[in-house]
């Protein structure tokens, strides 16, 4: 069988047999890189307690190890709400201005890393592959490897790499992304996105080694990849062919009454551009009046990170925005905009999408998108949607024949729609084919093979270190 696969990533969605399977890029790429082989799924349960226990739990799920530990309250503060996701997420979004830094906040982070890497020493076998997911755990990797730990680790950053220039504005980067030379390979989701680390690496004094991949320090090798991240583009196909007939269907097919549908669907967040995006639908109304009362916009923006002030103030920042146009733009019989603050089922957004004529995926920067790769697999091939999609999504490197747009430009999104609910069957038919065997080229199952192939490809830090002179 090999060795055993030991994922890490900052939340474990352990299966509840009563509910749904994990949703959410992450999880679905991590459940196709632990199928088929021995795996162990390590990190936060998600819960908060007084008093956690250094001893992490264990439960087995169709032969995968869910290995998790609570959190202190000061923990999830610092750690979660406070370094992570107050500054390590605005910095890599290019969002330097949300960037809330303070020491105590870097202390938790590391302290966190540290408590994961202590968790992981009771479990860690000298041959597991060990492989690390996001922004949450950049330095384990060197805290493991201070404990003693030379198995072969490889690391995966979901969300997009700004340039050099923007990480400088992080106090500290050099013990937090500077750190990342200690993982043996570190994907990201696209070239741009490794040429940004690679530069910023070159100039914290790596050095090019004869392979155009590798970096060298002293001490260190790292190889940089892009693996852009897929879904598992057959199965959500199937899922949205089967769909045809479902409550959900019926229940939107008779509430559109006629109306063509465009969606948008975003967890919560100011890196989805969702203001910019209803600005836009906003010009799309003023300026196709023949199209009112004919379409209904669909957001669907399930709330995330409540805690932390910037998320709080967007949600009423949209709430408010959504209502000001459909007071303006709506009567008695229609609302433009559908604004709806929960999750839904994958067979439900599957269902969605495919009744959807146009997608409307527009981040101001995302990491990849796997929304906008959803859309596109919901399609019916005889008669699809149009997918309407930001040149800032690491998704746009593949997705090349969607309409591509600049989310800072609300007119050009608004002429977008526009061309998408007005474009003939055949052109439509003739972007889909064309996105939608990169999709099946590179679904999630290529995506983890790739990655871990290359990680096991690769010498591990044990072998350089031994054969130093
Ligand atoms: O990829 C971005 C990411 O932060 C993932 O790590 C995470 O699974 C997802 O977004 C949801 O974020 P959160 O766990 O903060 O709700």
């Amino acid at each position: 069988m090999g060795a055993r696969l030991v994922v890490i990533s900052n939340r474990v969605p352990v299966p509840d047999p009563e509910g749904p399977p994990a949703a959410g890029g992450l999880a679905v790429a991590v459940m196709a890189a632990l199928r088929g082989r021995e795996g162990i799924w390590f990190g936060w349960s998600g819960q908060v307690s007084d008093d956690p226990s250094d001893e992490p739990r264990t439960q087995v799920h169709d032969g995968i190890s869910y290995v998790v530990i609570d959190l202190k309250e000061q923990d999830f503060e610092e750690y979660y709400n406070g370094f992570a996701n107050r500054v390590l997420w605005p910095i890599l979004h290019y969002r330097v201005d949300l960037a809330e830094f303070n020491r105590a906040d870097l202390s938790g982070y590391v302290r966190v890393n540290q408590r994961f890497a202590l968790a992981l020493s009771r479990i860690l076998r000298p041959d597991d592959l060990v492989w690390v997911h996001d922004y949450h755990l950049m330095p384990l990797a060197r805290l493991l490897r201070a404990q003693g730990h030379y198995n072969r680790i490889g690391f995966f950053l979901h969300i997009p790499v700004p340039p050099p220039d923007l990480i400088a504005a992080l106090p500290h980067h050099a013990d937090i992304l500077g750190a990342l030379v200690d993982y043996d390979l570190v994907g990201v989701q696209t070239d741009n996105d490794r040429e940004n680390l690679r530069r910023y690496l070159r100039s914290r004094g790596a050095d090019r080694t004869g392979d155009p991949d590798v970096l060298a320090l002293p001490d260190q090798r790292v190889r940089l990849g892009a693996y852009p991240v897929g879904i598992e583009t057959d199965e959500f196909t199937r899922m949205a062919e089967a769909s045809a007939g479902s409550d959900i269907v019926g229940e939107m097919t008779e509430s559109l009454g006629g109306r063509a549908l465009v969606i948008g669907v975003d967890r919560l967040d100011y890196s989805k551009g969702i203001t910019h995006r209803l600005d836009a639908i906003e010009r799309f109304l003023a300026h196709a009046p023949e199209w009112r009362a004919r379409v209904t916009f669909l957001q669907v923006t399930p709330k995330s990170r409540v805690e932390i002030p910037e998320y709080a103030a967007l949600q009423e920042a949209v709430s408010g925005t959504a209502g000001r146009i459909n007071g303006a733009y709506g009567d008695v019989s229609w609302t433009p905009i559908r604004y709806v603050n929960r999750s839904y089922a994958r067979e439900e957004l599957a269902a969605l999408y495919r009744l959807a004529r146009v997608g409307l995926v527009t981040p101001l920067r995302d990491g990849m998108n796997l929304v906008a790769k959803e859309y596109v697999a919901a399609q019916d091939p005889g008669d699809p949607g149009v997918l309407v999609l930001s040149q800032f999504a690491g998704a746009a490197a593949e997705l090349d024949r969607a309409l591509l747009v600049n989310p800072h430009e609300p007119e050009a999104v608004a002429a977008a729609i526009l061309r998408a609910l007005e474009m003939p069957l055949a052109e439509r038919v003739e972007r889909h084919a064309s996105m939608i065997e990169v999709l099946r080229r590179n679904d999630v199952s290529h995506w983890a093979e790739n990655f871990i192939t290359d990680l096991t490809g690769h010498p591990a830090s044990s072998e350089i270190r031994e054969t130093e002179p």
